[in-house]
C-alpha cells in the first residue's frame, strides 16, 4: 500500500462507510509498518470537500440556528452541526498527513491519530442524530473549515490555522455550549449530548497539542519566531480571536499556547 495514494483515496471518498473503512484498513497497514512512503510525490489540490454529495453547502449565516435546545429540531441542528465539524476534521487531519511529505514518521503517526479520533466522535454524534430520527446531511452546513485547509498549504501556516486557531477555537466555544446545556431541564437524550460533547472537548486538547508541537517544529525548520502565529492569524482572520472573555485558559495552556500569547488572545494578563 502506498501512503499518499492511498491517504489521497481516503480523502476523496464521499461516503462515509467507505472513507472509514478504507482508513482503518489503511491505519492497520500503516502500524505494522506495511507502507511504502512514496518518494517525491506531489499532492493534489483538493477543489470540492468530499461531503459534496452529502451535504448542501451554504454561506455560514445560512447555517440553521440551535435556538431551542429542549426540542427534537435545536437538538439535531446542534447535533449535526458538532458532526459536520468532526467530519469535516477526519479530512483536515488526513490531508495534514498527505499534504506535507518528508516528514517524520511520528508527524504522520500524530495525525492519523487524529484522524481516527475525529472518526469517533463524527460516529458518537450520528447515533444521536439517528436516535432523534435524522441523518448526517440532513441540515444544511458551511465549508469553512475546508476553506481553511485549501488556503494554507504550507505546513507553518496549515499548523497555525487549523489545529492552532480553528480547533483552539472550540476548545472555548464547547464549554460554553455545554453551559448552556447544564441550565436546561434534565432529559436523556439531553444527557447524551452533554456526555458526549465532554469526552469530545477533552480529546480536542490532545489535537490541538500536536498542532502546537508541529507548528513549534516548522517556526524551527523556516528559521521563524514563533510570534509569527499572530501575523498568520491576522492574515486569515482579521476579526482575530471572537471570544477574549471567554478563553479555555487551562485548556490552552495544556495544548501548549504560553502566558504570553494567552495575553496577547485575551488583551489582559490571564496566567
Ligand atoms: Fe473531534
Ligand atoms: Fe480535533
Amino acid at each position: 500500500m502506498n501512503f499518499y495514494k492511498e491517504l489521497e483515496l481516503i480523502i476523496e471518498a464521499k461516503e462515509p462507510k467507505e472513507k472509514f473503512d478504507r482508513f482503518y484498513t489503511f491505519y492497520d497497514a500503516f502500524q505494522k509498518e506495511e507502507i511504502i512512503f512514496e518518494e517525491f510525490f506531489v499532492p493534489k489540490k483538493f477543489t470540492k470537500p468530499s461531503y459534496v454529495t452529502i451535504c448542501t453547502t451554504v454561506p455560514p449565516q445560512q447555517v440553521p440556528k440551535r435556538s431551542n435546545l429542549t426540542s427534537g429540531e435545536g437538538q439535531i441542528n446542534l447535533l449535526h452541526a458538532v458532526a459536520h465539524i468532526e467530519y469535516s476534521a477526519i479530512d483536515l487531519a488526513l490531508d495534514a498527513a498527505y499534504r506535507f511529505v518528508g516528514m517524520p514518521r511520528s508527524y504522520y503517526a500524530d495525525w492519523l491519530e487524529v484522524a481516527e479520533d475525529e472518526i469517533r466522535h463524527f460516529l458518537m454524534l450520528e447515533e444521536l442524530l439517528h436516535e432523534l430520527g435524522a441523518n448526517y446531511g440532513d441540515v444544511a452546513v458551511h465549508d469553512a473549515l475546508f476553506e481553511a485547509s485549501q488556503k494554507t498549504q504550507t505546513l507553518l501556516e496549515r499548523m497555525a490555522v487549523v489545529p492552532r486557531y480553528l480547533e483552539a477555537n472550540g476548545l472555548d466555544a464547547t464549554p460554553m455550549i455545554l453551559k448552556k446545556l447544564k441550565k436546561l431541564p434534565k432529559n436523556e437524550m439531553l444527557a447524551k449530548i452533554i456526555a458526549n460533547l465532554e469526552v469530545i472537548l477533552k480529546e480536542e486538547i490532545e489535537h490541538v497539542k500536536k498542532g502546537d508541537i508541529w507548528f513549534k517544529y516548522a517556526c524551527k525548520k523556516e528559521g521563524v519566531d514563533e510570534d509569527i502565529y499572530f501575523d498568520i492569524i491576522a492574515k486569515y482572520y482579521p476579526r482575530g480571536f471572537l471570544r477574549p472573555n471567554d478563553l479555555n485558559i487551562d485548556a490552552r495552556m495544556e495544548a501548549g499556547f504560553s502566558c504570553s500569547e494567552l495575553k496577547v488572545m485575551a488583551k489582559r494578563e490571564v496566567c
